[in-house]
């Protein structure tokens, strides 16, 4: 639209002006007819770019023969073994630790609290849904782990993004390893804090950082694993409190494959290196892997769990843990403070697969008494051709290929549980070691 002094002024306008001003006038309807002209990829999910690098990946991936190594339905109970397709394979695919999914008392507890209670608890347990078996299970997890109180939330990885998200902000830092899960990562975009990832379980590098930028920040949170599950790896604990004491900083450490299978009794990492509870501000866990539930805890002060309770957005707007879900995983916690034997059988079996494995010459990684073992191979066709190979010779393990490792990491995954025996060990490493030969 032109106001009325602009069409007046331009009667007087010599016929070089005038051409060129109607040439801006055509460039700016021609950028208009441009901006209008909205690409279908912005509007249909069949068209995003994403999508179809994703389907291009799959497409490579199923032309290796197994067709889609993804989503396939395990049809029974995985412990050391699962089934497909009707099939009996050694499995591991699956965290089950301890072998407490599918342990009779526990399963025996779940179903006691679904005639007790039903599925779900149908409500936040702010308003309605707070049932005794949730205190029950907040209480066994901080006296287990150490601390004054706990809270519980219905996912592992939804405990992660909502607490760091919610306890930090724009005013602070965040310092996470950079081999972090991705659930940290999300807590951290999401909090609106600064955020620097330090190399991997570097506390010196961590120092440094914190020497030049601490006084910068108001709160300073680092986010740190238990065991890293890619790679099977151990934080310096220790080395950590130390550096975050001296910086005056929070520290949280994710005990997700470090709960249940560190320490003689299991109590994590830090009974590993034998810390006191209180130096780490917040412990948190998860309930799906030792403890053969759904769910995750974040463990420390009653002050910070307290603050949680009343304004999480993913407690206090989302559903309580279901009851069986609650009494399956105090049911595990009590089989394993009973019988504390499964975490060293656990390590037993790990060890008498690395060393056979390193025998052998395959690449463990960075970690040899780890109960994550991974096999590194580099190349992710490689590494899918391996799965589908021992897939074959009656063994399951799934490959690990960018994104979740960085590019030419690719590798096999192995978790060991307690309920494998010496000869399954033994038949998986030594069909590893002949079909690596093969596949190169
Ligand atoms: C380190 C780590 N943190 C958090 C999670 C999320 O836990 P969940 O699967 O119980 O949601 C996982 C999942 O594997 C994990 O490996």
């Amino acid at each position: 639209m032109t106001n009325r002094s602009e069409s007046e002024g331009r009667a007087n306008l010599s016929p070089d002006r005038k051409r060129a001003l109607l040439a801006r006038l055509l460039e700016r309807k021609a950028k208009q007819a441009a901006k209008g002209e909205i690409r279908e990829e912005y509007y249909r999910f069949d068209l995003y770019p994403e999508y179809l690098q994703l389907k291009q990946q799959l497409a490579s991936i199923e032309s290796l023969g197994r067709g889609n190594p993804f989503f396939v339905p395990q049809e029974g109970i995985n412990r050391d073994t699962t089934t497909i397709g009707g099939r009996e394979l050694i499995d591991y695919g699956t965290y089950n630790y301890l072998g407490m999914c599918g342990d009779p008392a526990v399963s025996a507890a779940a179903k006691r609290a679904i005639e007790r209670y039903g599925t779900s608890v149908s409500a936040s347990r702010l308003i309605s849904g707070e049932k005794p078996l949730h205190r029950e299970l907040e209480r066994a997890i901080a006296d287990f782990v150490g601390t004054e109180d706990s809270i519980v939330y219905v996912g592992g990885h939804a405990t992660n993004v909502t607490t760091i998200a919610h306890l930090f902000g724009q005013r602070d830092l965040i310092l996470y390893d950079s081999l972090s899960h991705n659930s940290i990562f999300q807590g951290c975009l999401l909090s609106g804090a600064s955020i620097v990832a330090f190399p991997h379980n570097d506390w010196q590098a961590l120092d440094l950082i914190l020497h030049e930028r601490r006084d910068r920040y108001q709160r300073v949170l680092v986010a740190i694993e238990g065991v890293y599950s890619t790679d099977g790896d151990i934080p310096e604990l220790p080395a950590f409190i130390e550096v975050k004491q001296r910086h005056k900083a929070f520290l949280m450490v994710d005990e997700a494959h470090s709960i249940g299978t560190m320490g003689r009794f299991g109590r994590g990492i830090g009974e590993h290196f034998g810390v006191a509870p209180g130096d780490v501000d917040l412990w948190m866990g998860t309930l799906s892997k030792s403890f053969a539930s759904c769910g995750g805890y974040i463990a420390g002060s009653r002050a910070l769990v307290e603050y949680l309770k009343y304004t999480a957005p993913g407690f206090v707007y989302s559903v309580g843990i279901s009851p069986p879900n609650a009494a399956s995983a105090i049911a595990a916690l009590e089989r394993l403070k009973a019988e504390p034997e499964r975490v060293e059988r656990l390590h037993e079996r790990a060890r008498l697969f690395s060393s056979l494995a390193c025998e052998k010459g395959l690449n463990t990684g960075p970690s040899p008494d780890s109960v994550v073992i991974p096999i590194l191979v580099g190349d992710s066709l490689k590494s899918v051709r391996l799965s589908n190979a021992l897939f074959e010779r009656g063994i399951n393990v799934p490959f690990m290929i960018y994104p979740s490792v960085p590019q030419n990491a690719a590798r096999l995954r192995f978790f060991l549980t307690c309920t494998h025996t010496e000869a399954q060990i033994r038949y998986t490493v030594e069909t590893l070691g002949r079909v690596v030969n093969e596949v190169r």
